[in-house]
């Protein structure tokens, strides 16, 4: 059978750095309450000018260098992002276009911090079917954007960036054992739309809106959703928490993150945390969190990694990936 395969990863941070110190020049916060309730200590944000696709290109590039492959070798590309550089066309082509590359296809996939996830598994799908051979799956945001910078509960908590992993199809044995994507599993319910939403939009207001959230009422359902797909990882696998070598969890929250890596049995030394530099960086964070853990040594070949996100609409989603 085809599996998608990693080929390599890349990622890009704007370089200016907001702290928590600056922050609380800007609203009523200290460094210590977001510390305390969310891990975080910095984000980046992009500069005046730098687009969701400059950060996307930037990571793209590094996957590709990584993979050893040219762009010219990709032949699809899908871009989990929910700050497009205009409503439309995709940022996807924009990206496809700077690459020089204009065979295949390019399109954005919007499931909010769950982006990146969604993204892998519908990537995944078209490679295995084998009408693609070749994918840039990234995930980019510029939340900067979309935040309202007098609204305390939520300004603290994003940050702008990219990550990218090239993956190829390639012909596997079908067994546990195989490199590649395992399993993938997506899920959404949007009866919990209100509860994190931008309150404008193209065929709503005619604007871009600001990002809304009852932050308590996302923590509620968090864990619970997440050790669910992650449940539905291991049952489709015949695997357990003590198979994985690395968590690389949606990087929204320490608590979250600590609690999933609790509830599921998953040692606290396997898991990959970039929330305190990052922020939540949304569809963004987990391939940020892979590339550092790939570069710094963490992730080898063989290991098996464990990909968990959710968040907006809600949507949760999970994928279980043989390096
Ligand atoms: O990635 C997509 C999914 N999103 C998430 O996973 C986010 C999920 N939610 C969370 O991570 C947490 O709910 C937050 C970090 C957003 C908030 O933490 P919390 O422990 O749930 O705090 P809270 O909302 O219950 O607020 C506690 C208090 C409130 O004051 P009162 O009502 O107790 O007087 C807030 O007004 O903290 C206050 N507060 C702040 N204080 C200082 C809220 N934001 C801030 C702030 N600085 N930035």
């Amino acid at each position: 059978m085809i599996r998608s395969v990693v080929l390599g990863t890349g990622s890009y941070l704007p370089e200016k750095v907001l702290t928590n110190a600056d922050l609380a020049t800007l609203v009523d916060t200290s460094d210590e309450w977001i510390i305390q309730r969310t891990g975080i200590r910095e984000r980046h944000i992009a500069a005046e000018g730098e687009m969701t696709s400059d950060l996307a290109l930037a990571a793209a590039e590094r996957a590709l260098a990584d993979s050893g492959l040219a762009a010219s070798d990709i032949d699809l590309i899908v871009v989990g992002t929910s700050t497009p550089d205009n409503t439309f066309p995709a940022t996807a082509v924009a990206v496809q276009h700077r690459l020089g590359i204009h065979h295949g296809a390019a399109f954005d996939l919007q499931a909010v911090c769950t982006g990146f996830v969604f993204a892998l598994s519908t990537a995944d799908a078209l490679l295995r079917t084998g009408q693609f051979k070749r994918a840039l799956v990234i995930g980019a945001e510029t939340f900067s954007r979309i935040l309202d910078w007098t609204d305390r509960t939520t300004c603290v908590l994003f940050g702008d960036g990219a990550g990218a992993v090239v993956l190829e199809g390639q012909e596997q044995p079908g067994a546990l054992t195989d490199r590649g994507i395992l399993t993938s599993h997506l899920r959404s319910d949007g009866q919990h739309k209100e509860k994190l939403y931008v309150d404008g939009g193209p065929s709503s207001t005619r604007t871009v809106g600001h990002l809304r959230m009852e932050g308590r009422e996302v923590f509620k359902h968090a864990v619970g959703m997440i050790a669910d797909v992650i449940d539905q990882a291991f049952a489709a696998t015949g695997t357990d928490a003590d198979d994985i070598a690395w968590f690389v969890p949606h990087q929204a929250n320490k608590r979250i993150i600590d609690a999933s890596a609790k509830k599921l049995g998953i040692a606290s030394e396997k898991v990959v945390c970039t929330v305190e530099r990052h922020g939540n960086t949304s569809a963004a964070s987990i391939p940020l969190a892979l590339d550092e853990a790939r570069r710094d040594g963490r992730i080898k070949k063989g290991d098996l990694v464990l990909l968990e996100a959710m968040g907006g609409g809600f949507t949760w989603g999970s994928a279980l990936i043989r390096w």
